[in-house]
């Protein structure tokens, strides 16, 4: 019998497999589906101060093994999430659930996350200070390792949750991202978010997205998911939630030996989206067959 459980914060899962924020709206809707309560945790839709329409469409393009978005953090605003999607969310789902939070200054991050962390079934929360589509706000706090420490700071002034800082692989030098949000007390990393695009349609000889540039995901970029990881792994303490392409349960597993406590699935949600239930249900195989008793035991096992 082979062990999935891993602690992630303090907080132990039944398993490291963890849809990633923005793929798996608010969970009840997944639930209708099967039953969610298989998943380790997941991340829920990122929610903003204010209510977001986000960006004008064309938002999605297609690309080889990926795809680019550009949605521009549309969500309910943190009033009706946690009147509305919060509630329908218990419902169904019996476990700490990880929210997912993004603002357009320090005041808008320290606003929601202080909101939301009194809500009882909120185990961590992501701090998301890397969306690639939206301007005055989201990446532009997570390629300045100065502005990340500040946004790290102000959320942990208010409140008594694992805090998660999910990083932008956009910039030169992840590691020092890394390292600034840990000397604020961040309790965590989640890394990637999505690499900077754009497409261009050959009929109308214009971009694609109206928004011209996308946040590209898919398993074209787990490679540099990977290299992401790794190289954070060398340089926090803290744990690492690793995420970028990852569709198998092998690929969790690469990701563990990289340095992954635990492991966020996107895009491979918006095509099956019985995907990660298929990578749990595979773990016991997978892991018999590399000699895997405890997924635990491999968490930076390739360093
Ligand atoms: C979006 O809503 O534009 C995507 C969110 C993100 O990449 O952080």
């Amino acid at each position: 019998m082979v062990n999935t459980k891993v602690k992630l914060c303090g907080i132990e899962i039944d398993n490291p497999v963890i849809p990633a924020s923005g793929t798996f709206g608010f969970g009840y809707e997944f639930a209708e589906i099967y039953d969610i309560n298989k998943l380790g945790t997941f991340s829920f839709k990122g929610t903003t101060k204010d209510p977001r329409f986000g960006n004008p469409t064309p938002r999605i393009a297609e690309t080889p093994m990926g795809m680019l978005n550009s949605v521009g953090l549309q969500n309910p605003g943190v009033d009706k999430v946690i009147a509305e999607e919060l509630p329908k969310l218990a419902k169904v789902f019996n476990k700490p659930v990880m929210a997912n939070v993004s603002g357009f200054s320090i005041d808008d991050y320290a606003y929601t996350c202080e909101r939301i962390d009194k809500e009882a079934q909120v185990g961590w929360i992501e701090v998301n200070i890397s969306c690639p589509n939206v301007h005055g706000g989201g990446m532009s706090f997570g390629t300045d390792a100065k502005n990340a420490a500040a946004v790290t700071k102000a959320v942990k002034a208010v409140t008594t949750k694992p805090i998660i800082i999910k990083l932008t692989p956009n910039v030169t030098d992840i590691a020092e991202i890394a390292r600034a949000v840990e000397s604020e007390g961040a309790d965590g990393v989640s890394l990637i978010n999505t690499l900077s695009g754009m497409r261009i349609s050959l009929a109308k000889k214009k971009p694609i997205l109206k928004n011209v540039t996308g946040g590209l995901s898919g398993p074209c970029v787990f490679p540099v998911a990977l290299r992401c990881v790794w190289q954070v792994y060398n340089a926090v303490k803290i744990p690492i939630v690793g995420m970028g392409g990852v569709s198998s349960a092998e690929d969790v597993i690469e990701m563990m030996l990289a340095g992954a406590t635990a492991v966020e699935v996107g895009a491979a949600n918006l095509i099956d989206p019985y995907a990660c239930k298929k990578i749990i249900d595979d773990f016991a195989q997978v892991m018999e067959k590399y000699h895997i008793n405890s997924l635990e035991e491999i968490i930076g096992g390739a360093h």
